[in-house]
């Protein structure tokens, strides 16, 4: 059983029903919307046919060649605030955080954090010049106070301000790997997620979509971009899922999300170039012709990316 439905609906009068599983979807930018969705977790987590992405950094090639700096990009909180984290812990990487709050509660060294406005297109140049990073990672959301009427442009401002700043080192013989991350529902993902909560959603995937082409077009093959599915507060699972297929719909927490791009900066070339959505394997809905948890003997339309 399952019900999605947007955030301007009160708490108090959204249906309850016997769900084996709850879990509050929060798009915490200026546009929220809330899907709620029944999760099964029952004993069959994962289905037949569906492989969880797991990368072993010992024997994979990883596409942070030599050197290892990471700039994170929306570090104070949500995604950023842990892929940060789980960065640092890793040891192979020098993590720098930027958003416009301070992230001194988290990051010790303030060579490391970065207060500016990525919007800024001066502030951006001078961050790149400064940091010369291998990797930059874009997981920017306006935040509430931004306004809705920040979509569409609010995730194409700072994906375009950001690519112009890597390409002026990249003229200099350095190449960022620009990971962005997007949305499911954007770009060819479009039909992916339930009409039921496109509506909502429209500005952000417009906003979405734009970033990624003005990604795909300016910047040549050094982005991997990745579009979750909603996030989740919940605790990580472990069953997040890479895949190239516009199949899959669902959820996945942050914890996991972010356990997902550290693979990806650990462990491969093989996604260089790639597009690939992010979903946990054990909250894969079936969305059409309604929505839907799958039932144990069903196998997942689609199948994992392995990260060679
Ligand atoms: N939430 C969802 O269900 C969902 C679904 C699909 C995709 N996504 C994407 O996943 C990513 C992470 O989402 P989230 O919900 O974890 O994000 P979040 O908690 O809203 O955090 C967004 C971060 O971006 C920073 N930020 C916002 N504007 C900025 C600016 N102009 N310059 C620098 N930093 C800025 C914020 O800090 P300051 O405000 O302090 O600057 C904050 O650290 C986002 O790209 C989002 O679009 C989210």
């Amino acid at each position: 059983m399952l019900f999605v439905q947007s955030l301007g609906v009160p708490r108090s009068a959204r249906t309850r029903g016997s769900l084996l599983g709850q879990s509050t979807c929060a798009c915490r930018g200026a546009r929220t919307f809330a899907a709620r969705v029944a999760v099964a977790r029952t004993g069959q987590e994962l289905r037949r046919g569906t492989v969880v992405c797991s990368a072993s950094a010992g024997n994979s090639k990883s596409v942070v060649k030599g050197s290892s700096v990471v700039v994170v990009l929306g570090a104070s909180r949500g995604l950023g605030k842990e892929l940060v984290r789980r960065l640092s812990a890793d040891g192979t990487f020098t993590v720098h955080a930027v958003s416009r709050s301070a992230c001194d509660e988290f990051v010790q060294d303030p060579e490391l954090r970065h207060q500016l406005d990525a919007r800024n297109p001066e502030q951006m140049h001078e961050l790149v010049a400064k940091t010369r990073p291998d990797v930059i990672v874009n997981c920017v959301a306006p935040a509430e106070s931004d306004g809705v009427d920040e979509y569409p442009a609010y995730s194409y401002a700072v994906t375009s301000q950001c690519v112009d700043a890597c390409l002026g080192v990249k003229s200099q013989g350095k190449t960022p790997l620009f990971l962005l991350v997007s949305a499911l529902g954007a770009g060819d993902s479009e039909n992916s997620i339930p009409s039921q909560v496109k509506d909502n959603m429209r500005g952000m995937l417009l906003d979405k979509s734009r970033a990624e082409k003005h990604l795909r077009t300016k910047y040549g093959d050094d982005f991997v971009i990745v579009r979750p599915a909603p996030l989740v507060d919940e605790d990580a699972t472990g069953s997040g899922i890479l895949t190239e297929s516009v199949n899959a719909y669902g959820a996945i927490t942050r914890g996991d999300l972010a356990e997902l791009l550290c693979q990806i900066l650990n462990a491969s070339e093989s996604a260089r170039g790639k597009i690939l959505t992010a979903v946990d394997g054990t909250k894969v809905l079936h969305v059409s012709p309604y929505i839907r948890n799958y039932e144990f003997w069903e196998k997942l339309p689609f199948a994992a990316f392995e990260l060679a």
